[in-house]
C-alpha cells in the first residue's frame, strides 16, 4: 500500500520530508514518551538535495513525502550528516531508487556508512570549510565530531540561512507541527533538555568546543533544522545558548533523591532527606525508580546540583532499578554533582557501599558516609535523613555561592 503523506514547505526552498514515529517507547534505553520524528529535508534549488533519510521502516513515508513535492529520481545529491540508522537506514535504497549524482558525507561519514552498509557505497567526502553550490545557495559543512557520533556534520544552507544539525539541538517529539514555537514552551523546553541529557550530556566539552569555534563559520543562522524534533526558527539563539548552559553544568539550587525500596523504608528515608533538604533553601524532588525511568533520572540530574541516591540491600546488592539508573547515568557523566547514599536493609546492608562507588564513579562529591537504617527506620534514623539532607543543601548553597565547582 502506498503512503499518501505531504511534505511541509518550511523556506522558500526547504521541505520537511522526514517521518512521524508515533509509536517508539524506547531509544536504545531513553524512554521516548511522546514519540519522535526522523527528519529528512529536501532542498529544491539547481541542484535539488536530500539532507539525511530516516530509519529503515519509515522509507516509504520519507519516498511519499518527496513524492508530494518531485519526483525523487529528480534528486541530485543527497547529504549524510550523520551516521546513526535512524538517519541512514534507508540510505543504501534511497540510493538504489535516486541514483544521485553524488552523495556527500564527512571523511568519518564515509567510513561508518561503508562500516554499516558495505564498500561499494559511493560517497564524495566534505570536510570542515568544504561548501558545493546548489544554485542559488551554497551549502557549507562543519564537521561535529561526538554530536552526536565521531562522523556527525552540520550542513549550511546559505540563502535561505538555515543550519540542518542532525542530533544537535534536536528532541523526541512526535508531531506535524514543524517549529518548535507551535508547541507549548514548557513541552519544548523539557524535551530539549531531556535528548540534551541522554544523549548528549557525556560530549559536554566537545560541545563547548564547538560552540566557541561557530562564530568563526560567518553562518547567519535564522532556522536551526535538526533530524529529530520541530525546527527552531523564532530565537534559535535560545537553543544555542541553552546548549551551552547544560555543558558547563553549573550547579543549580535543587536536588534529587532517587530511590526505590522493598517494604516502604526507603521511601519513608527519602522524604525525610527531602524534608531536610528543602529545610535548607534548596528545591528537591523525590524520584521513585518505581513510577521513572532512567531517562528520567538523566533529566533531572541535568538541572540539579545534587543527586541522593536510596536502595534497600537486596540480595547482598542494590535493587535493580537502582544498579540501571546509576550505570546509565555513569556513563552519561554528568558534572559538578554533591550528593550521598542511603537506604534500610535486614542484616548486612551492602547497597550503601555500592551506592557509594556508583556515586564516585560518577564523580559525585559525597556529603556524608551514607545514612543507614535497619529494617524499618525509627524516629533518630530519620530525624538522622533529615539532617543529612539539611547538610547537603547546606554543602550545595556553598558550592553555589563560591562558585566551586
Ligand atoms: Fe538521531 Fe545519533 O542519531
Amino acid at each position: 500500500m502506498k503512503e499518501l503523506l505531504n511534505a511541509v514547505k518550511l523556506t522558500e526552498k526547504v521541505y520537511w520530508v522526514g517521518a512521524a514515529d508515533w509509536e517508539i517507547k524506547s531509544f536504545h534505553g531513553y524512554a521516548t514518551e511522546r514519540g519522535t520524528t526522523y527528519n529528512a529535508y529536501l532542498i529544491m534549488d539547481k541542484k535539488i538535495t536530500l539532507i539525511d533519510t530516516v530509519k529503515t521502516a519509515f522509507r516509504d513515508e520519507l519516498l511519499a513525502r518527496i513524492s508530494s513535492v518531485i519526483d525523487p529520481a529528480q534528486i541530485d545529491y543527497i547529504v549524510s550528516n550523520h551516521s546513526e540508522m535512524d538517519h541512514s537506514g534507508c540510505l543504501p535504497e534511497m540510493i538504489n531508487i535516486i541514483k544521485p549524482e553524488k552523495v556527500f558525507a564527512s571523511p568519518m561519514g564515509e567510513k561508518n556508512l561503508k562500516a554499516h552498509f558495505g564498500n561499494d557505497l559511493p560517497i564524495d567526502i566534505v570536510k570542515t570549510g568544504d561548501s558545493i553550490c546548489l544554485g542559488d545557495n551554497t551549502l557549507s559543512f562543519v564537521e561535529t565530531k561526538m554530536l552526536h557520533w565521531p562522523d556527525s556534520m552540520f550542513s549550511y544552507l546559505s540563502g535561505e540561512k538555515m543550519l540542518f544539525s542532525q542530533d544537535g539541538f534536536g528532541m523526541h517529539l512526535a508531531g506535524l507541527k514543524r517549529f518548535a514555537d507551535e508547541y507549548p514552551a514548557d513541552v519544548i523546553e523539557w524535551e530539549a533538555a531531556k535528548y540534551y541529557a541522554n544523549i548528549l550530556m557525556l560530549y559536554a566539552s566537545q560541545i563547548l568546543s564547538l560552540l566557541e569555534a561557530l562564530p568563526k563559520f560567518n553562518f547567519e543562522i535564522t532556522t536551526i533544522a535538526p533530524d529529530h524534533g520541530p525546527c527552531w526558527r523564532k530565537d534559535p539563539a535560545w537553543i544555542i545558548e541553552q546548549y551551552r548552559k547544560w555543558s558547563v553544568q553549573k550547579p543549580e539550587k535543587s536536588a534529587i533523591v532517587v530511590y526505590d525500596t522493598m517494604w516502604k523504608s526507603t521511601a519513608t528515608m527519602a522524604k525525610s532527606i527531602a524534608d531536610g533538604i528543602i529545610s535548607s533553601g534548596v528545591a528537591a524532588e523525590v524520584i521513585p525508580l518505581q513510577s521513572r525511568d532512567r531517562s528520567y533520572v538523566a533529566a533531572m540530574a541535568l538541572k540539579s546540583g545534587a543527586l541522593v541516591v536510596g536502595s534497600s540491600t537486596l540480595n547482598n546488592q542494590v535493587l535493580p532499578p537502582i544498579a540501571d539508573a546509576m550505570i546509565y547515568l555513569k556513563g552519561l557523566s554528568p558534572l559538578n554533582k554533591i550528593g550521598f547514599a542511603f537506604g534500610s536493609y535486614g542484616w548486612s546492608g551492602e547497597a550503601i557501599q555500592h551506592i557509594n562507588d556508583y556515586l564516585k564513579a560518577t564523580n559525585v562529591e559525597l556529603t556524608c558516609e551514607g545514612v543507614k537504617a535497619k529494617y524499618v527506620p525509627d524516629q533518630a534514623a530519620l530525624q538522622e535523613c533529615f539532617n543529612a539532607g539539611a547538610a547537603l543543601g547546606k554543602r550545595l548553597i556553598e558550592k553555589i555561592g563560591s562558585g566551586d565547582q
